[in-house]
């Protein structure tokens, strides 16, 4: 596997293109999905400098806090509850520009503003979300969404 992350300055888009390939690398040389989860956090944290880059996995009906970077997360969250409870519900990507505006957004850092959460799916069923929280307003888009559910297909 690679031992470093190459990520040239560029648009989003770029770092994203060049992101994926490296993820694939990665995670195409170990089978197991806790040590996959927490290199993927890694990169991608690495790569945009996030606020908080993670993942919830789905043990016995919650969300269970899984690998992340960042500063200290609540660790459950019940289906529905909060933007990676809803996005566990409702089996796709919710992305919120402000997270103020969000009826139940479950505020583990009093600093995150936006946020963004995918998905993780085997064989139909959510088994965990990759959750993404910013110090910025709206920083999440789009571009992120795909390549987000690109990076998230692949583990
Ligand atoms: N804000 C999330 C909770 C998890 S933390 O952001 C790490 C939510 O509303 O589900």
């Amino acid at each position: 596997m690679a031992e470093e992350l190459i990520i040239s300055a560029g648009s989003k888009e770029e770092k994203y293109r060049e992101l994926v390939p490296q993820v694939k690398a990665v995670v195409e040389t170990e089978t197991d999905l806790i040590a996959n989860m927490a290199n993927v956090a890694s990169m991608l944290h690495e790569t945009f400098g996030f606020w908080w880059t993670g993942f919830y996995r789905v043990v016995d009906g919650e969300l269970v806090l899984g690998p992340f970077q960042g500063p200290l997360a609540c660790t459950r969250i019940k289906k529905g509850k909060g933007v990676c409870g809803t996005a566990w519900e409702r089996g796709a990507t919710v992305i919120v520009p402000d997270v103020d505006a969000f009826p139940g957004h479950i505020a583990c850092s009093s600093l995150s503003r936006s946020e963004i959460v995918v998905p993780i799916k085997r064989n139909g069923e959510v088994i965990a979300v990759l959750d993404i929280d910013s110090k910025d307003l709206a920083t999440f888009d789009e571009v992120d969404k795909k390549y987000l559910e690109e990076v998230v297909k692949v583990l």
